[in-house]
């Protein structure tokens, strides 16, 4: 069964190709991050009006020597609402078109999907679901930090999650404060990696707080603190840092930037890795499956496998190319899992504030 996926949540405009749930037929990423530079971070207004221009285009190359397909899949949430919608009418449209059903699918739980992605040309013989279940789904993104109870393949919970900022917001709003360009994930990793190849990571690190939020606090929602993270202590701290030492441009010609960058990374690498090795202690998990653009960071590959050794479970981490946003994971959930289908899909909104296992 062949599937196309349309991803418009957030600022990537894409649609891909997938069939049977894993096997990557085509991907095409439209990336609008140079349209957010001047600004710092997405402006939905703009994520929007660039969606509407290229999603067309994208969308026929992405079909381009694959149809026909059997369904259209679309993310409807979460995400910036003037951004869902232009995806979510577009397949719409194209479903019709085409006289196809349309599937709704969870941006999130798409994310999770993305390490089963199989290109043409792989060592894995067999597209599939291959890991043991149950599994720990870790979430961490730029818009979401969330860790996920998944007794079997496509039934998700929430255990964990951010009280406040996302990781990778995290990441993006030190970069600003810094100068140091937006998005700031990639930027950090970069100057991170390169000094602490050249400084121990024990002798010289600023002990930045690790968030982890009080028991008790209303913004649990009933999770457990020891499963939940909270990044605006570890902001004020950055600030603080930042002007008690006579602000970003002094800590530039000082050389600061990079110890500073490497001990926030590792603050917000440590929280994470931390999380989830709770996570894991509290259920027989065989398996840990990590999805996001966040995902990326080299430093959080490394202690995420670290924390999965210690736990004995397998780790379970996307391609480079599928940790960001992309149509092929939510074409390949949308095989396994489908929130809202044919009639349903078509009179739906899009849902900013979806939640994982709705
Ligand atoms: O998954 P994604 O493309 O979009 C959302 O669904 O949010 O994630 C984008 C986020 C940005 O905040 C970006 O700074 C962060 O992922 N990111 C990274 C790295 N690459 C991207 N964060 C840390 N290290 C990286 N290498
Ligand atoms: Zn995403």
């Amino acid at each position: 069964m062949r599937i196309i996926g349309i991803e418009t949540s957030c600022d990537e405009t894409a649609a891909a190709v997938v069939e049977d749930g894993c096997r990557v037929v085509s991907n095409v990423v439209y990336t609008q991050i140079p349209l957010h530079v001047p600004y710092g971070g997405v402006v939905p207004e703009i994520a929007s009006r660039a969606h509407v221009e290229k999603i067309g285009e994208v969308v026929r190359n992405a079909l381009a020597g694959c149809a026909p397909v059997d369904a259209v899949a679309v993310t409807y949430g979460p995400g910036l609402s003037p951004a869902l919608i232009v995806g979510l009418n577009a397949a719409k449209g194209l479903a019709r078109g085409l006289g196809v059903p349309l599937i709704g699918v969870n941006h999130i739980e798409a994310h999770l999907h993305t390490p089963f992605l199989h290109d043409e040309g792989d060592d894995r013989p067999v597209p599939g679901i291959d890991c043991a279940m149950p599994a720990l789904g870790l979430a961490v993104s730029g818009g979401h930090t969330t860790w996920v109870d998944m007794p079997s393949y496509g039934e998700y919970s929430i255990v964990g999650q951010t009280l406040d900022d996302a990781a990778g917001e995290a990441f993006d709003k030190a970069a600003k404060l810094l100068e140091l360009g937006y998005p700031g994930g990639p930027k950090i990793d970069r100057i991170a990696r390169e000094y602490l190849s050249r400084v121990p990571r024990s002798s010289s690190l600023i002990p930045f707080p690790k968030g982890r939020p009080r028991e008790g606090v209303s913004a649990l929602a009933g999770l457990p603190a020891e499963l939940c993270v909270s990044f605006s202590g570890l902001k004020t701290a950055l600030l603080r840092h930042v002007q008690q030492n006579g602000g970003a441009a002094k800590l530039a010609s000082d050389g600061e930037v990079p110890r500073i960058v490497a001990s926030y990374q590792e603050a917000i690498v440590q929280a994470v890795a931390d999380r989830t090795r709770r996570a894991l202690s509290r259920r027989g998990y065989r398996s840990l499956i990590v999805g996001g653009g966040v995902s990326l960071n080299s430093r959080l590959r490394e202690v995420l496998s670290e924390v999965a050794g210690d736990a004995g479970v397998e780790l379970r981490l996307a391609k480079p190319k599928y940790c960001g946003d992309n149509g092929a994971m939510i074409a390949g959930l949308a095989y396994y899992r489908r929130n809202v289908v044919g009639d349903e899909a078509m009179a739906a909104d899009v849902n900013p504030c979806l939640e994982v296992g709705a």
